[in-house]
């Protein structure tokens, strides 16, 4: 038998509720905060997310989809969106029609990384990014759609961290400190880490390996060294995070895993899904539309990956969906009655009432217990005494009583099916 693909799950019609439920609590606060939502390609061209997210990235290095289809175009399943939706936005020339787009999406991404409890290879992120401004409030709402979501899906144990990468000179100098810092330890590093030294310095801070962490746990801080406009930027994120309620924490090593982030970068970690906490990280990326071949523009955005969510919701109990139902199941209690109960069930559908009814042969009683299983609101007996009385048993499944309607008034049938 051929297998799923390792890292990728099928989302079963069991936990379909669960998935509409969180899309629902998105899009509407997506709509909330007026973003737009776009939809783009499964895949682009291999060079957008190396020149994107940067080629020293583990993204990039190790983890991408990357093939040559028939005509030796080298093609990448996106492993993230802000580039594709960056490509769409210079291609489609949005920025024309309006000087700040926002927009939000829905989708598929692929990274090879190992697979574990809450990582997957292919996995679901909903997102938005914000391109045209550099304002702070912009990089705070950011942060107040995310925690927004996460909250109205009853998620509590959850923990903001912020950061600032400052302006790229003001990095470029941090980099040189910070190197100067290390460069005596640089051969207790670990071999990661020494080339990481070389490549982008900052990149050490995500180091899970203990020794690197004890080696730079006293290292100059970025934060400490900040240029005035970065300073202000994130005293203003700051303030609206505490006008809006939101508890935060400042976490100096948070540089993340794509080299796009310019002045604030945040995470939204969960105490409830083990070692994968991030369900949400995010950022500000002022350069990236550049690099890409636009004017400069600034932007910021975020991400969130769906089956972590999905994870720390159900770890947390955080919420219930009740129990698919359908409007009727038709029961057919003389077999030369099945074209008339399937023609009833045609007319039915037609009224938008959900119904199903038995295509097995199978016996009363069984139909009986596929009604119970399909949790029907209303059993319709087709056949029997009240039949041949012209009357049509009605049965309410939340009370067990019963009428009997005549067989030839639909309508009173269809209102009665609708209360
Ligand atoms: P990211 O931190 O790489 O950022 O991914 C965002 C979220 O996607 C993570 O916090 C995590 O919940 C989820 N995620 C990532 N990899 C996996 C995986 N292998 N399996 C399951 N879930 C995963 C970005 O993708 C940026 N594009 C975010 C952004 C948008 N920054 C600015 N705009």
């Amino acid at each position: 038998m051929i297998k799923s693909v390792t890292g990728t799950k099928d989302i079963l019609p069991a936990d379909i509720p669960r998935w509409k439920y969180l899309e629902k609590v998105v899009e509407q606060i997506f709509a909330n905060f007026n973003y737009k939502e776009i939809r783009t390609p499964v895949f682009e061209e291999t060079a957008l997310f190396a020149r994107g997210i940067g080629e020293e990235t583990d993204i990039v290095g190790k983890e991408m989809y990357t093939f040559r289809d028939k005509s030796d175009t080298s093609l990448t399943l996106k492993p993230e969106m802000t580039a594709s939706v960056v490509r769409s936005f210079l291609e489609r020339s949005l920025g024309a029609q309006q000087p700040l787009v926002k927009l939000f999406y829905i989708s598929p991404m692929f990274r090879q990384e190992r697979p574990q409890a809450g990582r997957f290879r292919q996995f679901h992120q909903f997102g938005a990014e914000a391109i045209g401004s550099p304002s702070p409030l912009l990089d705070a709402e950011m942060i107040q759609m995310s925690y927004e979501i996460l909250k109205s899906l009853g998620l509590k144990n959850l923990t903001v961290k912020i950061n600032s990468l400052g302006t790229p000179e003001t990095r470029e100098n941090y980099k040189k400190l910070l190197k100067g810092y290390l460069k005596n330890k640089k051969s207790n590093l670990s071999q990661d880490s020494r080339r990481r030294f070389d490549t982008n310095v900052l990149r050490i801070f995500d180091s899970k390996i203990e020794s690197d962490q004890e080696l730079i746990k006293d290292a100059p801080k970025l934060i400490d060294h900040l240029d005035e406009e970065s300073k202000k930027d994130f005293e203003v994120v700051k303030e609206q995070l505490k006008k809006s309620n939101i508890p935060f924490q400042i976490d100096p090593a948070l540089v993340r895993g794509l080299d796009y982030y310019t002045k604030l970068t945040f995470e939204i970690d969960s105490s409830s899904v083990g070692a994968q906490a991030a369900l949400i990280g995010g950022g500000r990326y002022d350069l990236l539309i550049e690099n890409l071949g636009g004017k400069p523009t600034p932007a910021t955005g975020f991400a969130a990956g769906i089956e972590r969510i999905l994870l720390a919701c159900e770890n947390e109990k955080s919420f219930t969906v009740s129990d698919a139902t359908i409007d009727v199941y038709l029961i057919r209690i003389d077999d030369k009655l099945e074209s008339v109960v399937s023609e009833l069930g045609v007319k039915l559908r037609k009224e938008n009432l959900s119904v199903d009814f038995d295509y097995l042969q199978r016996s009363v009683k069984a139909q009986m217990r596929e009604a119970n299983k399909m949790n029907a609101r209303y059993v319709l007996f087709i056949g029997g005494d009240e039949y041949k009385d012209g009357m049509m048993k009605v049965k309410d499944m939340s009370d067990s009583s019963e009428i009997n309607i005549p067989s030839d008034e639909i309508q009173e049938l269809i209102s009665k099916l609708k209360q």
